[in-house]
């Protein structure tokens, strides 16, 4: 096994040295659809693997639920939040178009020392936050970075579009990344774009090109639209790639890792995905049938839940594999 970054000596390791995730109570069941619109608990579970999502409380924000996320992962990282030098949040769905997300957790969290800012790479965020916040660490600028994965989905679905809402839940997930000179950490990061197929997947409204009216809001332009089969193809095929190329760059082959933690888009993309790369049903973390499709904070809560599943050890070695609007996509390979 190689690992890519440091084979630069003048790059630091970088370590992940606590993750944590929150969910909202409130579980809106197949049950609960049946009755909003013309759908069924046999179909929604036989062609998703989703059997219930979490749903933010009325008034419950992005920036809340990124915080209560983010106050886990620093507690087991046995770090303070005075001790931050930067935090990024990935998100679709900030709480507001400016300021970012990422200030207003800044200033719940009191990291008075910390810059902040947001990005946007859909359901791929957290991998994309966290090959950015690696850097940060790895090139000796900070010591110690937070990325949050955070979504309130719910805010952007058409509660009457069937294709969708039946998908998507709202939570965050959250990791500490800091330099452990022992430790191997993050191995290697591979990221991926394809603009050309943005229109699978996307929010029209409420940007430069379709600004807020009472026209777009009464044409749904605000609301979450997605060509799934097409979708589905383009993500199987970019995961296996990302994966693939992350996996090579190491010098690794699929067998030599304990956890794959695949994007919760759909269990039939997860197993898809499994069955390319040759990996078993018991290499891959899945939790799609509780929260749904959460986007960005999707990889960053399944990494937690893993972990305190007693699914990932020191040592062990991990596989994120991501893909989301954009198109974008990537991996993470991490040496726990
Ligand atoms: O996070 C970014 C990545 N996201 C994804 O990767 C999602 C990718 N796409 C998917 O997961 C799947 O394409 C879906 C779950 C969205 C759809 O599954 P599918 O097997 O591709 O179904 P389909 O789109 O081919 O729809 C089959 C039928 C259609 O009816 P007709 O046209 O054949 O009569 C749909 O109208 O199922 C119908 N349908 C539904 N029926 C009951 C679509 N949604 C529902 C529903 N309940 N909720």
């Amino acid at each position: 096994m190689t690992n890519p970054r440091t084979s630069r000596p003048h790059l630091r390791t970088v370590s992940i040295t606590g993750v944590g995730s929150y969910v909202p109570d409130r579980i809106l069941s197949n049950a609960d659809l049946e009755k909003l619109v013309e759908t069924s608990d046999e179909w929604i579970t036989s062609r998703t693997g989703i059997k219930e999502r979490r749903i933010a409380a009325e008034g419950e924000t992005t920036s809340d639920m990124a915080t209560a996320a983010a106050r886990k992962a620093l507690e087991r990282a046995g770090v303070t939040a005075a001790e931050l030098d930067l935090i990024i949040v990935a998100t679709i769905t900030p709480d507001m178009p400016f300021p970012s997300t990422a200030c207003l957790v800044q200033h719940r969290l009191g990291a008075s020392r910390a810059a902040a800012f947001d990005i946007e790479a859909a359901c791929s965020g957290f991998v994309y936050a966290l090959d950015i916040g690696s850097h940060f660490v790895a090139c000796h600028t900070y010591n110690t970075v937070l990325v949050i994965g955070a979504e309130k989905m719910s805010s952007v679905v058409d509660w009457k579009d069937r294709n969708t809402c039946v998908l998507f839940g709202d939570g965050a997930g959250a990791a500490v990344l800091q330099n452990r000179p022992a430790a191997h950490g993050l191995l290697t990061t591979c990221l991926g774009s394809d603009g050309a197929k943005a229109g699978l997947l996307e929010v029209r409204g409420g940007g430069s090109a379709c600004p807020a009216t009472a026209k777009s809001v009464s044409e749904g332009m605000h609301f979450l639209r997605m060509d799934g089969k097409e979708t589905f193809k383009n993500a199987v095929n970019a995961m296996v790639t990302a994966a693939t190329e992350a996996l090579e760059r190491c010098g690794l082959n699929i067998a030599q890792i304990r956890c794959i933690i695949p994007h919760q888009a759909n269990q039939r993309i997860l197993s898809a995905v499994a069955e390319r790369l040759g990996a078993g049903p018991d290499q891959v973390f899945s939790n799609v049938d509780r929260y749904g499709n959460t986007s960005a904070a999707s990889v960053a809560i399944a990494l937690d839940e893993a972990v305190g599943a007693g699914r990932i050890h020191r040592g062990d070695l991990v596989l994120l594999v991501v893909f989301g609007a954009g198109l974008t996509w990537g991996a993470a390979v991490i040496e726990w």
